[in-house]
């Protein structure tokens, strides 16, 4: 089956152009400046449109248990809303639920395969180090997954010590595996945390005071030293601090391997967001810091610091006791109201997969602060070369899946948890006015969203085995 996509405007990280783009079946097949239809053809006619490669999402939590509760989108609701938003990949996490890595690893690739309705892939958390577990790691790479997740911060849950850390950047680095870090300081929100308790400082915005943005600076710092140490290549995710920009700045100019991901909310709200009524709604970890991160993480965006917008989606309904009509049934899914009157129980996460693209498109290109082709940078094909995905994602060329999204800069609307098809109660960007929204959308060539309609299935979305590590990713 041959798609012509006709007179759009093609957007890929280099440049946009006026041109005709051909795909047979999964695949783009050619791109030229004027492609002549035949009979054989189906023809869309983009023009006056963008033509996107679909969005690149590394950072999403999908029925991941936590809080005594699940994060509410599985990896079929997740993925639709992804899907509605622009995204057809992302990379949802394999917690280390037991030392057998590979065990794990098979356990979720079961799960998510019958719901999945876009591409997906795994990032794996190493939680726990034993003799085991280091011989285990080399084993990803046969299950197509080459890059781990260390925290330090969750002490006692899911932290590693710094040797340990070093251990596993060690072993990632000798196998072609990237390490990522989630940057916090474990021991300072630890003794925090437990001063506002004493103090009965429970309202949400304690969750922000509890874990300053100096300990996600000096994790950046270290574990950078660390990575030099190692001569490990290293990611931080979710960078949400002005001082963040600046510690991966200075590890970049002493010619480390350190790429950085930041995630929308902590571009567009401040930690004032949770002295709010509904405070609840912002509480994700890191929290959300103040204006002057915020303009720093743009800068760092704008010039080449920080390489990706990720989404670290993990929502949560916000009174997960009056159910949604989802899909014409009703659901409900405990979220936030378990932490009413204690911010340390209220689920830590938020919803952003199906609002990162619209979101963006309209305050970095619409705005004109921004081109087209910084943003499928930042959102596509980045993401896709740092994980070992590109040029089957990420971009459009001959050659790559066609995973498309027809945008039309045109349309405005009043954004929100109507319009959004995330499984929860509340949207952050509620009453937002967007300009520009994906109006259609191909994955692997086949239209899954169609001017608002859904037509994709669970199930159809496809495991991605990734390449390992490219030291040489960026160029
Ligand atoms: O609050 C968040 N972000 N929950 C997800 C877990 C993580 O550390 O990314
Ligand atoms: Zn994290
Ligand atoms: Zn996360």
């Amino acid at each position: 089956m041959l798609t012509l996509i006709k007179n759009g405007t093609l957007v890929t990280e280099e440049k946009s152009q006026i041109a005709d783009l051909l795909f047979e079946n999964d695949k783009i097949i050619r791109i030229a400046d004027d492609i002549s239809p035949d009979r054989n053809m189906k023809v869309i006619d983009a023009s006056g449109l963008y033509v996107l490669p679909g969005g690149v999402d590394v950072h999403v939590h999908l029925d991941l248990p936590m809080f005594g509760t699940v994060s509410s989108d599985d990896h079929y609701t997740g993925t639709k809303a992804a899907a509605f938003g622009g995204t057809t990949t992302v990379i949802d996490f394999v917690s280390q639920d037991s030392d057998d890595l590979v065990k794990n690893v098979r356990t979720l690739k079961d799960k998510a395969a019958g719901k999945a309705a876009v591409d997906y892939s795994f990032h794996a958390n190493i939680t726990h180090l034993s003799d085991a577990v280091e011989k285990d790691i080399p084993l990803l790479v046969k299950e197509g997954i080459t890059s781990i997740k260390v925290f330090t911060a969750y002490n006692n849950r899911l932290r590693l010590q710094d040797g340990e850390i070093f251990k596993v950047m060690r072993i990632a680095r000798d196998n072609g595996i990237l390490t990522m870090l989630h940057a916090e300081n474990g021991d300072v929100i630890e003794i925090m945390v437990n001063e506002a308790i004493a103090a009965k400082h429970l309202s949400p915005e304690w969750h922000a005071k509890t874990r300053p943005s100096w300990g996600a600076v000096e994790s950046v710092m270290r574990a950078s030293a660390i990575s030099a140490m190692a001569d490990a290549p290293l990611y931080i995710v979710h960078m949400n601090a002005g001082g963040e920009v600046d510690m991966l700045e200075y590890a970049q100019k002493h010619g480390l391997q350190i790429y950085g991901e930041t995630c929308p909310q902590y571009l567009f709200f401040t930690e004032e967001d949770l002295a709010k009524p509904d405070g609840a709604k912002w509480i994700c970890s890191p929290p959300m810091r103040t204006q002057i991160d915020q303009d720093r993480l743009w800068h760092g965006l704008k010039n080449g610091i920080v390489q990706t917008i990720a989404t670290d989606h993990c929502p949560f309904f916000y009174d997960g006791t009056k159910p949604i009509n989802y899909e014409g049934s009703p659901v409900a899914i405990p979220g936030k109201e378990l932490g009413k009157g204690d911010f340390t129980k209220i689920p830590n996460g938020l919803p952003g997969v199906g609002d990162r693209m619209p979101i963006l498109w309209t305050e970095m290109v619409a705005s004109g602060k921004f081109t087209a082709s910084e943003f499928v940078k930042l959102t596509c094909s980045n993401p896709a070369k740092i994980f070992g995905m590109y040029p089957q994602k990420g971009t459009l060329q001959a050659g790559s899946d066609a995973d498309l999204v027809l945008w039309d800069p045109k349309k405005t609307l009043q954004y929100g948890v109507a319009v959004s098809h995330q499984r929860t109660d509340y949207n952050l960007y509620e009453g937002w006015k967007l300009q520009g929204f994906p109006i259609s959308v191909f994955s692997r060539g086949e239209l899954i969203v169609d001017q608002g309609i859904w037509l994709g299935k669970p199930g159809r979305g496809k495991f991605i085995p990734r390449k390992t590590f490219n030291t040489d990713c960026l160029g």
